[in-house]
């Protein structure tokens, strides 16, 4: 698989870059050499747009893998995904998905956390009950709690967070899945045979992106104080 790197460069054009454009001019250079280096700040934007598209990702076979040090820009792309196309995620990524979830930040150090990572058929079809789409998932990670930790509902957010983060930097989208999941918490414990005493907290659905969704976001200084509130 060739190894696309899209870092943007730290000079920006300030155009927009029309989507027909970036389009022709990826493909172009895809079919030729495979690698592209350090586009303008625009073009690697509207690159990595395109190669969600799963139409693309297959017809040049290229992994959209973000450098690992690119944290900021995992925070600002990731988005909750929940349209997948029906490829395989290795793992090797799921692993590192889940291990995202362990060095998460946690109160006292209690690690109160396990993570169940189904990639059975029959077993993610079961995870339906919580929302149709999540059947179409490559694997879903099973985020169980220990409820006696005192610090488990903000160590469980973090561990969550940082592995939707991970998913985004390996270029895979996912979902914090709670509210839907909640009402089944004793449905799921049953099918994973989870212990009666954890909590079953979130499912996260992973697959490769089949949607681009851009919901809106509060802007920052309506949200950023200075000083004083
Ligand atoms: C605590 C929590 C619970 C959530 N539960 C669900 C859920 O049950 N089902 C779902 O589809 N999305 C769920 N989400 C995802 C949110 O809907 C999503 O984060 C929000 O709409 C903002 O969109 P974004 O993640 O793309 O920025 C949950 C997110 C959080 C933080």
């Amino acid at each position: 698989m060739n190894r696309l790197s899209i870092r943007p460069s730290t000079g920006s054009t300030g155009q927009r870059i029309a989507p027909l454009m970036v389009r022709t001019w990826l493909e172009m250079v895809l079919e030729g050499k495979g690698v592209l280096v350090a586009p303008p700040l625009q073009v690697s934007q509207a690159v990595r747009r395109y190669f969600q598209r799963s139409y693309l990702r297959r017809k040049f076979k290229v992994d959209t893998r973000m450098d690992e040090m690119d944290t900021l820009e995992a925070i600002r792309k990731r988005r909750s995904i929940r349209r997948y196309t029906n490829d395989a995620i290795p793992r090797a990524d799921l692993e590192t998905i889940v291990d995202a979830g362990r060095l998460a930040a946690t109160g006292s150090n209690r690690q109160p956390w396990d993570f169940v990572v189904v990639t059975d058929r029959a077993t993610i079809e079961q995870f339906k009950a919580a929302g149709a789409w999540i059947e179409q998932a490559s694997a879903v990670i099973v985020v169980v709690m220990d409820p006696a930790s005192r610090w488990w509902v903000e160590d469980g957010a973090a561990a969550i967070e940082n592995m939707l983060l991970a998913s985004t930097a390996l270029g895979y989208g996912a979902c914090w899945v709670e509210g839907d999941a909640l009402p089944l918490e004793a449905q799921f414990k049953t099918l994973l045979g989870v212990p009666g005493q954890k909590r079953v907290m979130a499912l996260i659905p992973v697959g490769v992106a089949a949607e681009t969704p851009m919901p809106e976001k509060k802007p920052l200084e309506m949200v950023l104080h200075w000083e004083k509130y």
